[in-house]
């Protein structure tokens, strides 16, 4: 079990919306074959472990999660662990996704399968998040911002004002999340593709959501004109029937969401939705309006804030120093608190 755990690692954070698993498949004690869950979720890795074996006698299957008992995008496990022959499973967390959640189990039992549990002591909260997310559907919630010393976000002329260290961790954390969120001011103003650019990572670009409440949003964007390779969603609250049916033929999922007596859209109504089209997690990417409304509802978890060295003189945005103290109020856990130096760039992670 400690080594389909190990499996299970490879993968952790880079399988899309579905759980890392590792999977051994024995016979005699002897390991004939295994897999782990591939990158963005596909395929799984019960499947995997046991495609090219040959259905046999006696092979025991270690699981470190339940094998999953639906067709999604791929088909159940539990049909190929029963093809297979498999005598006994061994299986050590419970998938708390409703459409497993012990039936899974309860299938391969009904088909003789021994089933026996082996307790988790190798990494406990492996499946904390994924088993979390799957009773509530609320995602985990990361914000991210970049300054300069003094606290502002955009310097004029610089698209981009971190340095090349910064903005490759921010690419990996594109790469570990599901999904982004950003103001519509933001898309209009920086043109952004919200998307994974390093090598070999390029596939795991999270699925993209705008707020834009009166579809201001520009028409040929870069973010949708890429909409056909990279799931993105506009929330709105006017019925602009023309623009919606533009984004429409742009492979935009357009969003309705009322605004509410203050005129704005419910923030925790934004991040069910988002929970409910199956996203465990999402980064908020800015810019300040957006990202100051989640933190007043105290709705971020995470915090990731980037600092360059340079003190600008002229006021070119919103200055994030009254967030940055705040952060420093509310996240007061300072065990939790980590500041690393990226050159001349300087990151602090609050955790909640
Ligand atoms: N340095 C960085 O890391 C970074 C990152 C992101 C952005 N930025 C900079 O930030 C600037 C844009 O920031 P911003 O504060 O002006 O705008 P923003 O946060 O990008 O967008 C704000 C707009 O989004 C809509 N919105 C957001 N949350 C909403 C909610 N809960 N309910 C209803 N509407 C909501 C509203 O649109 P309506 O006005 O239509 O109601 C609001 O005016 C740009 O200059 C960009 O370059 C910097």
């Amino acid at each position: 079990m400690n080594l389909a755990f190990n499996l299970a690692n490879i993968h952790n954070n880079m399988t899309g919306t579905n759980p890392s698993v590792g999977c051994l498949v024995c016979k005699n004690d002897k390991i004939l074959s295994y897999g782990v869950t591939g990158v963005g979720g596909s395929p799984h890795a019960e499947y995997s472990a046991l495609l090219n074996l040959k259905k046999s006698n006696n092979l025991d299957c270690y699981v470190s999660l339940e094998p999953c008992h639906h067709q999604g995008k791929n088909p159940p496990c539990t049909k190929s662990i029963i093809n297979k022959n498999v005598k006994s499973l061994y299986y050590s967390d419970i998938d708390n996704d409703p459409r497993v959640q012990g039936k899974g189990l309860e299938f391969l039992q009904n088909n003789k399968i021994k089933i026996s549990k082996i307790s988790n002591v190798y990494k406990k909260n492996f499946y904390a998040i994924y088993n979390d997310f799957s009773k509530n559907f609320f995602p985990k919630v990361y914000a991210k911002i970049a300054t300069t010393k003094n606290y502002y976000s955009f310097v004029k002329n610089r698209p981009q004002i971190t340095n090349s260290y910064s903005k490759k961790l921010t690419h990996i954390l594109r790469s570990e999340i599901n999904a982004i969120l950003i103001g519509v001011n933001t898309h209009n103003k920086d043109n952004p593709l919200l998307n994974c650019r390093i090598n070999g990572l390029n596939l795991l670009s999270p699925a993209r959501f705008i707020i834009d409440p009166n579809l201001r949003i520009n028409r040929n964007s870069k973010l949708i004109m890429s909409a056909k390779k990279i799931k993105t969603y506009i929330f709105y609250s006017d019925k602009n029937n023309n623009k919606i049916n533009y984004l429409k033929n742009k492979n935009i999922y357009p969003i309705y969401l009322p605004l509410n007596k203050n005129k704005h859209m419910d923030c925790k109504e934004i991040l069910v939705t988002i929970g409910l089209l199956g996203y465990k997690n999402v980064l908020i990417e800015g810019g300040y309006n957006t990202i100051k409304r989640f933190i007043d509802l105290n709705l971020i978890d995470i915090f990731y804030f980037f600092k360059n060295n340079e003190v600008i003189s002229k006021k070119t945005s919103h200055s994030f120093k009254n967030i940055y103290m705040l952060l420093e109020k509310k996240f007061k856990n300072k065990n939790k608190l980590q500041q690393v130096n990226l050159k001349d760039n300087t990151l602090t992670v609050f955790q909640k």
